[in-house]
């Protein structure tokens, strides 16, 4: 390990106090002039350490650089021992964390993903340093039909971490979609590697994706995203590893789900569908506890989607969303 790698150690380990350079320079067996020195380079990646001739070195804020020892170092501290590997570039996190897949959980980031993929086969826009792009694999052995309340828990998870983060309240559109004053502002892909021997599955992967500072979306999404505002992207990852790995644990169960539907930005509102090529409107009645959306039809009739897409029309708005 470098010396700017010990010392942010250490830094970090007096969080909101000052270090001594002697007492640096001590501990670690080096000069004073070599902690210095060290320290500007901490500044060169965008640390922020407040340096006082008497009290000596503060760290007061970390880089939006993405750093999988920052993740793990604030996953640790939640009590999870977990691999996290930062990209500065990829095709998609899933598809990294689906090459890597282990025995062990893993947490795969990457600052730009050059095909970022979303439900239904569309494509995730992922631009470099304006977004958080994650996923969180999870070896756990589960029948399938639970995996799908996995991307639930996911949006619940990633709601949560934003909220805990410093970060605006999310709203999340059935099944997989995050939403903020009525666009989208994220969303989850989860996929599931099936388990040969007993025809469940053996392991997860919870794709995050969240648009932080994007203010320039392609054409098709100029209309219907928005971003959440910047967060430091470190702490958002970790949080949301935190956040999510309990909830996947618990699995089959979900005392997640009034949270889900208190987030919800379609109980109770018109909504439109389509199956098997045959379109329907009426009102989004309930969430069962299986994930399920019970729609009242016009007829009095209800049906159950256990997956696929609705349209809403947010309060106010004249555009289905
Ligand atoms: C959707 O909008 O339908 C889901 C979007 C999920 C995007 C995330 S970004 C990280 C992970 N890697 C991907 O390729 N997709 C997910």
């Amino acid at each position: 390990m470098a010396l700017k790698d010990d010392i942010l150690a250490k830094l970090r380990a007096q969080s909101g106090e000052y270090v001594s350079g002697q007492s640096l320079a001590q501990t670690l067996g080096v000069t004073r002039s070599a902690v210095w020195k060290a320290i500007t380079r901490l500044k060169e990646e965008g640390y922020v350490v407040s340096s006082s001739t008497n009290r000596g070195y503060l760290l007061c804020a970390g880089p939006d650089l993405l750093r999988a020892d920052e993740i793990e170092y604030r996953l640790l501290g939640g009590g999870e021992t977990l691999d996290v590997s930062c990209f500065e570039t990829l095709d998609s996190t899933n598809l990294e964390a689906r090459r890597r897949a282990a025995e062990k959980p893993l947490v795969i980031v990457a600052n730009e993903q050059r095909a970022g993929r979303g439900r239904l086969s569309r494509a995730f826009y992922s631009p470099a340093g304006k977004g958080l792009y994650m996923t969180l694999y999870a070896p756990l052995s589960l029948p399938i039909q639970s995996a799908a309340l996995a991307t639930q828990a996911a949006a619940v998870a990633a709601a949560r971490a934003v909220e805990k983060t410093g970060g605006p309240k999310l709203q999340i559109k059935w099944v997989n979609d995050l939403f903020l004053h009525g666009k989208k502002a994220g969303g989850i892909l989860t996929e599931a590697i099936a388990s040969m021997e007993t025809g469940g599955v053996s392991a997860l992967l919870c794709g995050i994706g969240l648009n932080l500072t994007a203010h320039e979306f392609p054409d098709a999404l100029k209309n219907s995203a928005c971003s959440v505002g910047p967060i430091n992207r470190n702490i958002l990852a970790a949080n949301i590893a935190l956040e999510l790995l309990p909830l996947l644990r618990a699995l089959p169960q979900a005392p997640w789900m009034p949270e889900y539907r208190a987030r919800s930005m379609i109980l109770s509102k018109r909504v439109g569908f389509t199956q098997n090529g045959a379109a329907f409107e009426g009102a989004a009645e309930a969430i069962d506890d299986e994930g399920r959306l019970v729609v009242r039809l016009s007829s009095g009739e209800r049906m159950t989607l256990a997956s696929g897409e609705v349209s809403v029309r947010p309060a106010g708005e004249s555009e289905w969303v």
